[in-house]
């Protein structure tokens, strides 16, 4: 008897969502994308999967049908317009969802905006590291796109297990948009513990190979962020100087198509492309790793036609899905799952921390597949290490997978550790000498080991701060006689490590 009391209230537990009508609510979303195609989270490419989750939540006669959305478009032009676009509707109404911004400077300005007026921000972009701190100014912001920070976490634990201590840092800085450089200030902001130098070059600089070259003495690493002919560049003179023959090893950043990052491809059809072949056989490329499910194709079908239907033809991989398109679709999704936890518990679509709460410490179904969102309301990331596996031919494969939910390194079958063993310049330390502390070595050898390390990591910091002084000095001086040329730079923007160090 007691069985059935229990199984029928479990019954009733189950059917009450679909016996009670869905909560219904108006729901006023502004969308900032830019209507500049050059842009990968361009409006013609995104929009149409703002509006494929927007149909699939109104109509599919779920616990979400009740909620209406609005959506609003507004341009974004990565310097002002979204900020302006905000402030000049919001005399009216306020919106209760905004989405996006992507770029870093300009979301920096609207998340502030948005923080102080309680209204809860989802961004496939403003991915530097800066936006982490949801402490205050960027406290209403949730980010649907791993972070360069999450990505840095795929460097810590491929050096964790190999053992590596440090790297220097190269990068190109355009600074606009500054993708390189944000990307490499998450890997700088997380390795804090690691031997870390940096160098910058300017867009417009003749890269100076030798200088670069000169910086590596001895970084077991170098973690590269830069267009793709710069990258050749930099391979092909550490080959001529022999630093290819597993001395370093060579670290390249792709995160999207975009070219601001190099792919990794060496193959150019002049006379340098055998040489290349062999120097990139030491370059590894570190990319987002994309899943796939079922339900996908028929979402990048109806991107792949709405893209073609707005006329866009004009560049490779137009049609394709991105990190950017998917996020946009899942932060949709996302909202709809938090402003229904808070309508449960008697809030409603003005509390904007309340939803934002429901936004963070959370794993849902996106449309590629698992999304976590983790507790500072910042998405894990999956990433693959890519290698060339095939020197003779100069082909890639994925090596290894970084995953961020678990934080699990995993090696795959074509993974080769002759590959990733550092030769010459040291002997590589073995995978247990982590492991072997206080096993069999004396305490008092651990003191004076631990004294010598660190006065040496004294002396190497105070080096590092001297040399990376000189490195922003640099980029200063050369600044100056450009200002006319670049926009307004607002270090200040968005507190960067870079920065402040
Ligand atoms: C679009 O953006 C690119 C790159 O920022 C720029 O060169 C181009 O002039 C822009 N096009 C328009 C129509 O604004
Ligand atoms: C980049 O573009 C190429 C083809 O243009 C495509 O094969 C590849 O999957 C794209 N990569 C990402 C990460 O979107
Ligand atoms: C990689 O970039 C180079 C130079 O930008 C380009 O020529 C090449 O086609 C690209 N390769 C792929 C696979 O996208
Ligand atoms: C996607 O699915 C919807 C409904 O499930 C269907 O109406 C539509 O035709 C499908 N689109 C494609 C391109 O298969
Ligand atoms: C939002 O909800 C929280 C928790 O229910 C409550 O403490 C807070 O006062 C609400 N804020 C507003 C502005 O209604
Ligand atoms: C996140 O959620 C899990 C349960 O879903 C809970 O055990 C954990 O304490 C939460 N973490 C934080 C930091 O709130
Ligand atoms: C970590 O997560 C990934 C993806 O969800 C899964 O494939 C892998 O087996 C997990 N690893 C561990 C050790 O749990």
């Amino acid at each position: 008897m007691p069985c059935w009391v229990t199984l029928s209230v479990h019954f009733l537990a189950v059917l009450s969502p679909l016996l009670s009508d869905p909560v219904t609510e108006d729901i006023d979303v502004a969308v900032f994308l830019p209507q500049n195609n050059s842009y990968l989270f361009s409006y013609a490419r995104v929009a149409p999967a703002v509006r494929y989750a927007q149909r699939r939540l109104e109509t599919d006669g779920g616990q979400y049908s009740g909620f209406r959305f609005h959506v609003h478009f507004e341009n974004s032009d990565c310097v002002n317009d979204a900020l302006f676009a905000l402030v000049d509707r919001s005399c009216g109404r306020k919106p209760d969802l905004i989405l996006g911004p992507v770029c870093e400077y300009e979301a920096a300005a609207v998340v502030r905006l948005a923080s102080h007026w309680n209204i809860p921000v989802i961004s496939a972009g403003a991915l530097a590291a800066g936006f982490s701190n949801k402490g205050a100014e960027y406290s209403h912001l949730t980010r649907i796109a791993p972070s360069y920070v999450k990505m840095a976490e795929t460097f810590t634990a491929t050096f964790a297990h190999f053992g590596w201590k440090s790297a220097l840092l190269v990068y190109e800085d355009d600074k606009e948009e500054r993708n390189c450089y944000f990307t490499l200030e998450g890997v700088y902001h997380l390795m804090a513990d690691y031997h870390i130098k940096t160098y910058a070059f300017s867009q417009e600089d003749r890269l100076d190979t030798d200088d670069v070259l000169h910086n590596i003495q001895d970084a077991e690493a170098v973690i590269m962020c830069m267009g793709a002919d710069k990258i050749r560049e930099i391979m092909l003179a550490a080959h001529r100087r022999l630093l290819t023959n597993g001395n370093c090893l060579f670290f390249n950043v792709e995160l999207f198509n975009a070219s601001s990052y190099g792919n990794g491809s060496w193959k150019r059809g002049d006379k340098y492309d055998n040489e290349a072949r062999q120097a990139y056989a030491s370059l590894n490329t570190v990319t987002l790793l994309r899943t796939v499910k079922p339900e996908f194709e028929n979402f990048s079908m109806e991107i792949k036609k709405s893209v073609e239907k707005a006329g866009l033809h004009d560049c490779k991989d137009c049609a394709s899905v991105n990190m950017f398109v998917e996020g946009f679709h899942d932060a949709m999704l996302l909202y709809a799952i938090a402003l229904h936890k808070a309508m449960k518990n008697g809030n409603n679509k003005k509390n904007g921390s309340e939803i934002t709460k429901h936004m963070r410490n959370i794993t849902f179904e996106g449309i590629a597949g698992q999304v976590s969102v983790d507790a500072n309301g910042d998405r894990e990331g999956d990433f693959s290490l890519m290698a060339m596996t095939d020197v003779e031919a100069g082909t890639y494969e994925v090596v290894a997978n970084y995953f961020g939910v678990n934080e699990t390194f995993q090696l795959l079958p074509a993974f080769n550790m002759d590959h990733f063993t550092l030769r010459g310049r040291r002997k590589t330390p073995t995978e247990t000498s982590d492991k072997s502390c206080g096993l069999g070595v004396s305490a008092l050898t651990g003191v004076i080991v631990g004294a010598v390390l660190g006065t040496a990591m004294l002396i190497a910091f105070y080096f590092f701060r001297k040399n990376y002084r000189i490195t922003i000095e640099r980029r200063t001086h050369s600044e100056e006689g450009n200002t006319g040329k670049h926009r307004q730079l607002r270090e200040d923007s968005i507190r960067s490590n870079f920065s402040a160090a």
